[in-house]
C-alpha cells in the first residue's frame, strides 16, 4: 500500500523534503548529470559474473555459524580482501549451543508419569528438591510469599514465560514447573539470562494431576535438569579501505552482508548474494579515489539472531561510532523469484524505525539514476542493519521483497540467482556509497542529517 503517490521528482540541492530533512551535501542543482558521470566510475566496473561466481563458490556447502562451512567462507572472504590490499581482520566471538542430557521431574521419589518433561529454552542446569506450591498463573502481585524456598507450580497463559519466572524468582522460588494451558504437549517455555533457577515444562494433564495431589497434602518435588552448554566460535570479517591522507573527512561508511546460512541451507541468496556484492564493491572501491573510510563487513551468526553484527557493534570504539555516517546492509539481493511484480524487481530499503534516512535518500536517488526508479522504503528489522541503527547510525537493509519460496530452504541454490538483480542492487549501493566517499562531495556536515535528492515512497509491503 502506498502512503503517497509514486512520483519521481528530482529536487534541487538545499530543498527541504516533506520529511523535514535537509540536503546536507552541496551538490549544485541540477546535479543528476554530474552524479551519473561519477556513478559510472563505479557501476561500469561492477561485474554480475564476478558476483555470480562468488555465490556459486560460497553456496557449495551450508555456512551455518560455528561449523566448518562458516570457517571455509570466512577464509575465502578474508583471502579476497587481503588480495585487494585491505587492512583485514577476522574477529572471533563465542556462540552457544545447548544439549539437553536429561530433564527429570519427580514427585514422591519417582518420575512423574507421561511425556518426558522439557527444559525451558534458557533454563539453567540444576537439581533441586523442595516442597511444591501451586501459584496459579504467577501474575504480578498474585504470587504468595510462602513460595520462598519452594518449587512453583505455574499454569501457562496470560503473561510471558519470562515474567512468570521473574515473579516467582522475586519471591524466592527455587524452581519453576509450568504446565500447559491447552492439551498441546510440553514444547514451550523460555527463561531469560540471569533467571538462574531450573525451569521445566510439563503437559496440562501432568500439571493438573499435581494440582489435585496438592489438595490432599504437601508434595515434595525434584527438578533435575542437565543441560550442556557447548561453546563454538563464529566470526565477523572486517576490511578497511582508508582514504587518501591528504583528503580525509574523518567519516566512515560501512557496507555489510551476512556470510552465515541456516542449518543445511546453501544460502545462495541468503546471504551469499549480499557477500558477493560486498566483495565486488570492495574490489572496485579499492581503486577509486575516496575521502571517507569505507569499511566492508561480513557477519557470522546473523541467522542466530544478529549475533555477529551485535558483537561487532558492541566492540566498536566510541570514536569509530561517532565517525560512522551510514550503514548499507545487503541481504538477499539476487533472488530470481523474489519481488513479485513490484518495480525495480521488488528492491526495497527497510529501516528499523520506518523513517527515511541518509541511506534511503541516497539509495532512492541512485535508483533513479541507474534504473529510473525511486526505490521505495519500508519498515523491517530481521537483519544486521539493526545494531547499527541502535548505535544511532543511519542504516537500511536492501532486499527484494516479497522474498522467494526458497527462503531458508535447501533449495536456496545458485540456479535461483538472477545476475540482473545482483547487478542492479550492487549498482545502487555502490553509487550511494560513492556519493559519500568520493572526494568531490564535501563531508556530511552532520552525520545525522539526511540528504534528500528525490521523492520516494513508503510502502507497507508484506515481506513473506
Ligand atoms: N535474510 C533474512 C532476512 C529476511 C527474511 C528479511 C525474510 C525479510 C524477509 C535473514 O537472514 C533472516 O532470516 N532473519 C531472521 C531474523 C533474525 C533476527 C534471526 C528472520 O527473518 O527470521
Ligand atoms: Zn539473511
Amino acid at each position: 500500500m502506498f502512503r503517497r503517490k509514486s512520483i519521481i521528482t528530482i529536487l534541487a540541492a538545499g530543498m527541504v523534503l516533506s520529511s523535514g530533512t535537509v540536503y546536507a551535501q552541496t551538490i549544485s542543482a541540477p546535479n543528476a548529470q554530474s552524479d551519473t558521470a561519477f556513478d559510472n566510475k563505479i557501476i561500469k566496473k561492477i561485474s554480475a559474473d564476478n558476483m555470480y561466481s562468488t555465490i556459486a563458490l560460497l553456496s557449495e556447502q551450508p555456512r551455518e555459524a560455528g561449523t566448518e562451512g562458516e570457517v571455509r567462507a570466512v577464509k575465502y572472504i578474508e583471502g579476497q580482501f587481503k588480495s585487494l590490499g585491505f587492512e583485514t581482520k577476522v574477529i572471533p566471538f563465542p556462540i552457544y549451543d545447548y544439549r539437553t542430557n536429561h530433564v527429570w521431574v519427580k514427585s514422591g521419589g519417582s518420575n512423574i508419569e507421561g511425556a518426558e518433561p522439557r527444559a525451558f529454552s534458557g533454563s539453567v542446569t540444576g537439581n533441586v528438591t523442595a516442597p511444591l506450591l501451586n501459584v496459579g498463573k504467577a501474575r504480578l502481585g498474585e504470587v504468595p510469599d510462602e513460595v520462598a524456598g519452594k518449587i512453583a507450580l505455574v499454569e501457562r497463559g496470560d503473561i510471558t514465560f519470562i515474567e512468570k519466572v521473574q515473579n516467582v524468582l522475586d519471591k524466592g522460588a527455587v524452581g519453576v514447573l509450568m504446565y500447559n494451558n491447552s492439551s498441546n504437549g510440553n514444547n514451550f517455555g523460555q527463561a531469560a539470562e540471569g533467571q538462574d533457577i531450573p525451569s521445566v515444562a510439563i503437559t496440562r494433564e501432568q500439571g493438573l494431576a499435581l494440582v489435585e495431589k496438592l489438595k490432599s497434602g504437601p508434595v515434595t518435588a525434584t527438578l533435575d535438569v542437565d543441560i550442556e552448554k557447548i561453546e563454538k566460535t563464529s566470526y565477523v570479517v572486517e576490511a578497511k579501505l582508508k582514504p587518501n591522507k591528504n583528503k580525509d573527512t574523518g567519516q566512515i561508511v560501512t557496507v555489510g552482508a551476512h556470510h552465515d546460512s541456516v542449518h543445511g541451507g546453501p544460502g545462495a541468496n541468503d546471504d551469499a548474494s549480499g557477500v558477493s556484492a560486498v566483495l565486488e564493491l570492495a574490489r572496485i572501491f579499492a581503486k577509486a579515489p575516496i575521502d571517507t573510510e569505507v569499511r566492508f563487513l561480513t557477519f557470522g551468526s546473523e541467522e542466530r539472531g544478529l549475533v555477529g553484527s551485535s558483537f561487532y557493534a558492541s566492540q566498536l570504539p566510541k570514536d569509530d561510532v561517532d565517525r560512522m555516517v551510514a550503514h548499507f546492509q545487503m541481504d538477499m539481493i539476487g533472488g530470481r523469484d523474489a519481488g513479485a511484480d513490484n518495480p525495480a524487481g521488488g528492491l526495497i530499503m527497510y529501516t528499523i524505525d520506518g523513517q527515511k534516512n541518509l541511506v534511503t535518500d541516497l539509495g532512492a536517488a541512485a535508483g533513479v539514476r541507474t534504473m529510473g526508479v525511486a526505490i521505495p522504503y519500508g519498515q523491517l528489522g530481521r537483519s544486521d542493519h539493526q545494531p547499527f541503527h541502535e548505535l544511532g547510525i543511519p542504516s537500511a537493509l536492501f532486499i527484494h521483497s516479497p522474498v522467494e519460496p526458497w527462503y531458508h530452504q535447501p533449495t536456496d541454490t545458485i540456479d535461483k540467482i538472477s545476475k540482473e538483480k545482483l547487478q542492479q542492487a550492487a549498482e545502487i549501493v555502490g553509487a550511494s556509497v560513492y556519493q559519500i566517499a568520493r572526494p568531490e562531495t564535501p563531508a556530511l556536515e552532520n552525520s545525522r542529517v539526511a540528504a534528500g535528492i528525490v521523492d520516494y515512497d513508503f510502502e507497507d509491503r508484506p515481506v513473506d
